[in-house]
């Protein structure tokens, strides 16, 4: 049996019972700020049994591309090296939400793996939680198990969270016996020994664990069932390694071909390399992309254990890029995502791989010379193990690899205490974001959701279903409201929400789960008395957001349009002053670009096309070529933004009625976000207008200051700019000119034996002017001293300049400049060869040269 077809029947089986098809999430998980990856079937579903949304339906089946990198549920460093974890894997999976229980689940997985499947009985064993005596019956009572392969285990094995805190529950594995010899089992060797495999996790979610670490019990009993489909192939297909499957060989065949080594002489390089592919082209796929942080670091540091590994096998140019079109043929029928896609990730992956070989050989660079400087210790700091990262992109694990084969160790916790430095420097204040747990509401009316009306209605007369107090002010859940919540970058509505003619400002709506949540401001005595609320959403706020949100979509087609398909969309913002678009793109967007893609823009405002918006099944909407964003999560039916045929998206955002009521699209700036992303600002509507007014007042206030009419702007500026440098060139001349005057004071200087001295009284605009004609005067002098005074705005200064045989002799212009700036109410200092002195009496310098002169003459006698 193919994998494809056990994936199918898996869900088929499950369908026949009910269930309810439901398409695997992202591996980039939406709205859940606990998770970096997608890590099991149920995540998308953690809001059901956590009695915080309604499911549409009360079973469900998926296959669910997960990815686990770390954490509670992997270590990175093991894969690849044993044949049967992964980082990224397919887990399929089936729930009931608060409708069958332990009965069903258990009945079912055995008739599955038993008799659709055929798996062998006699190496089936089955382990549950020490509590959980239903269970145990159960399995002896619905299946045909036998006694002895029913195994109680403790809270390790058989209780599963899904982290730190949410849903959880007592469970039951079902494990399968991955050895030779069929009379060498014994149940001592479940949970212990690699020859036994988990196939299949049945969990009972039932309890949710809180930040405290207390249990409470869930309002309702749930299943969550999870079979990882690459174990479950390998046991179909009677392989002993998951990558002896079809799921993995075309890529092993892959590499063998364009490496030259043999899968079988050393599998594990090309186990690693497998694995990591698949997990990068996933991830990419769904949105994720290479970087310094989070999320983006994880998929670097896998990029970059692929790519080492890539080396043992000879691979030292750039080849994980090449692999990508096997990852999407092989999973692109499941997933379709990849294939529409795979452009774009091989572009991201073949970025990344070059940029990683050069930082490799710059980093190693780096490293060896600072192995070679240690001397008795033997360690790199944690400090410049975290330079190599910070500067050279170097990654940890690569300099421990490399440091122990020289016998050095690396001091990690430093490396680590510096991350967390630079971390902390880095966080930023967050915003403003509603967490519902920390929220005491007070429920007025028992009613959950509240519907949004918003498209049709900036005005409605809704009744309160909560209310809570919060430090920002009152949060409001209404049965019914105009306001949009934040949501697919279009930030929330404004507006006032009033109460029998008291005005409370909203100032921020957000949406948690079923709930659109109003955050206000103002005054509101009795919370008790209040019944109804009067909510008018601010149409100029909404207008402004309406043009730059359907600016977006028009931005996105263009952009398409004019640098290729392999754009994507890689974050946005629709704010009424501006919108922002980051896309994926390897290149600067040139002055030209710009202008071509405002003018796409501009035509298709100025064509005026009516926006349609309709309703459709998630897969004819795709199949019919309409535009899906990276890491959304959608429903069945979905909503389609049209702008005629040029623009199709997927949107549930507020847009204009006509695209020329957007008025007007300006870009106003390109950057670099990161490797690989482009950022977008631009402006639309009164916004533009405003831009293009006032840079008009700019250049009509040039005009007026140069003179001159507009188009003659640049020449002039040019003009000034030329005259600027050569004044400054002609000052220069005129300061150096000045030199004449250096050998004149040198040739009439007094001399103390064969030393010469000079004292002069100069007015020298600038300090540094002062050092440098010091510095010409002692190149004169040769063999003495020099001391300028300079008197300009009445403050008097000067510059001692002492020759190098004088140096040498202990004479030293720092204790001389000190002792002048005495002469004149002030201090000095600075190099033995230079220095300078500063003096805070008016009109003292006559005195002090006096004096100099004195100490000048002293000093020099002593050398003589
Ligand atoms: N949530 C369980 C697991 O991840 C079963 O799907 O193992």
């Amino acid at each position: 049996m193919k994998s494809s077809d056990i994936r199918k029947s898996f869900i088929e089986f499950f369908q026949q019972k009910d269930h309810k098809f439901i398409r695997s999430a992202p591996v980039v998980p939406i709205g859940d700020p606990t998770l970096l990856f997608t890590n099991a079937g149920m995540n998308q579903f953690k809001p059901i049994f956590l009695d915080e949304s309604k499911p549409d339906h009360s079973r469900a089946v998926n296959s669910q591309k997960c990815i686990r990198v770390s954490g509670k549920h992997n270590d990175l460093e093991e894969v690849g090296i044993d044949t049967f974890h992964h980082t990224f894997f397919e887990m399929l999976g089936n729930w009931s939400f608060g409708d069958y229980y332990k009965s069903e689940a258990i009945k079912w997985s055995w008739e599955l793996l038993t008799e659709v499947w055929g798996l062998d009985k006699n190496r089936l064993w089955v382990t549950v939680y020490k509590d959980d005596k239903e269970a145990y019956d159960l399995w002896l009572n619905n299946t045909d198990i036998k006694k002895g392969r029913v195994l109680w285990f403790g809270k390790k094995e058989n209780f599963w969270e899904m982290g730190e805190t949410g849903p959880c529950g007592p469970c039951s594995e079902i494990h399968y016996y991955m050895g030779d010899d069929l009379f060498n089992q014994s149940k001592e060797g479940v949970n212990r020994t690699d020859e036994y495999w988990e196939l299949w996790n049945l969990v009972f979610i039932q309890n949710e664990r809180l930040a405290d670490g207390s249990l409470i019990n869930l309002s309702q009993s749930h299943v969550d069932t999870g079979a990882g489909l690459e174990r479950i192939t390998s046991v179909i297909q009677g392989k002993a390694s998951n990558y002896e499957t079809d799921l993995f060989q075309p890529i092993i065949k892959e590499l063998e071909s364009s490496s030259d080594c043999k899968y079988a002489d050393n599998p594990v390089p090309f186990q690693v390399i497998a694995d990591h592919i698949r997990m990068l082209c996933f991830s990419i796929a769904d949105g994720a992309l290479p970087s310094n942080e989070g999320r983006g670091y994880v998929l670097r540091r896998i990029l970059r254990r692929a790519s080492r590994f890539g080396r043992v096998l000879k691979l030292e140019k750039p080849f994980l890029h090449k692999i990508v079109p096997t990852v999407c043929n092989l999973m692109g029928d499941a997933y379709p995502e990849l294939k529409e896609k795979s452009t774009h990730i091989k572009l991201v992956i073949g970025t990344e791989e070059t940029l990683f070989n050069q930082t490799l050989d710059r980093g190693i660079t780096h490293l060896e010379k600072l192995m070679s400087s240690l001397k008795s210790s033997k360690t790199i700091l944690g400090s410049d193990a975290f330079k190599l990262y910070d500067t050279y992109g170097f990654p940890l694990d690569l300099t421990e690899l490399i440091a122990r084969e020289k016998n050095i160790d690396v001091d990690v916790e430093g490396f680590h205490l510096e991350m967390t430095k630079q971390k902390d420097k880095a966080r930023q204040a967050g915003n403003f974001k509603l967490k519902e747990k920390n929220i005491d509401w007070i429920e007025l009316l028992k009613e959950k959701g509240s519907e949004f009306v918003g498209y049709e209605y900036l005005e409605t007369n809704s009744r309160v279903l909560k209310y809570s107090e919060i430090e920002e002010g009152f949060i409001l859940v209404l049965d019914k409201t105009p306001f949009y919540p934040e949501s697919g970058g279009q930030v929330g509505d404004r507006g006032t929400i009033s109460i029998e003619g008291i005005d409370l400002n909203v100032i921020d709506v957000q949406n948690h789960n079923d709930m659109i949540i109003h955050l206000c401001r103002g005054v509101v005595l009795d919370w008790s008395k209040v019944e109804r609320v009067q909510c008018v959403v601010s149409d100029f706020h909404r207008s402004s957001v309406k043009r730059n949100h359907t600016a977006t979509h028009l931005l996105h087609a263009a952009l398409k349009k004019e640098l290729g398909d392999q754009v994507q969309q890689a974050g946005s913002l629709v704010h009424p002053n501006y919108l922002r678009f980051d896309l994926t793109y390897f290149e600067k967007i040139t002055g030209d670009q710009i202008r071509k893609i405002e003018n796409i823009v501009n035509s298709q405002i100025l064509l005026n096309s009516t926006l349609k918006t309709s309703i459709k099944a998630y897969d004819e909407a795709i199949n019919s070529g309409v535009v899906a964003l990276f890491g959304e999560k959608y429903g069945d039916n979905v909503r389609v933004v049209s702008t005629g045929k040029f623009s199709n998206e997927l949107c549930g955002g507020t847009h204009v009625n006509s695209t020329g009521d957007i008025g007007l699209f300006k870009i106003t700036e390109e950057s670099s976000l990161a490797s690989g992303v482009r950022r977008i600002v631009a402006v639309t509507g009164t916004a533009a207008i405003e831009l293009f007014q006032n840079q008009a007042d700019l250049i009509f206030n040039m005009q007026r200051m140069l003179n001159c009419k507009e188009e003659e702007l640049p020449n002039r500026i040019g003009q000034l700019y030329q005259d600027k440098k050569s004044l400054e060139k002609k000052i220069k001349e005129l300061n150096q000119s000045d030199d004449s005057d250096i050998i004149s004071w040198v040739n009439k200087a007094s001399k103390v034996g064969d030393y010469i001295f000079v004292i002069e009284l100069l007015s020298i605009e600038g300090a540094d002017e002062l050092k440098r004609v010091g510095d010409r005067l002692i190149s004169e002098i040769k063999s003495g001293i020099g001391v300028l005074f300079n008197n300009v705005n009445d403050k008097p200064s000067a510059v001692v300049v002492v020759s190098e045989d004088l140096v040498r002799k202990k004479i030293n212009a720092g204790i001389l400049a000190k002792e002048i700036g005495s002469f004149m109410g002030g201090g000095g200092g600075g190099k033995p060869q230079l220095a300078t002195a500063g003096g805070r009496q008016f009109g003292a310098v006559e005195k002090a040269i006096i004096s100099t002169e004195k100490l000048i003459l002293k000093v020099l006698n002593k050398e003589l």
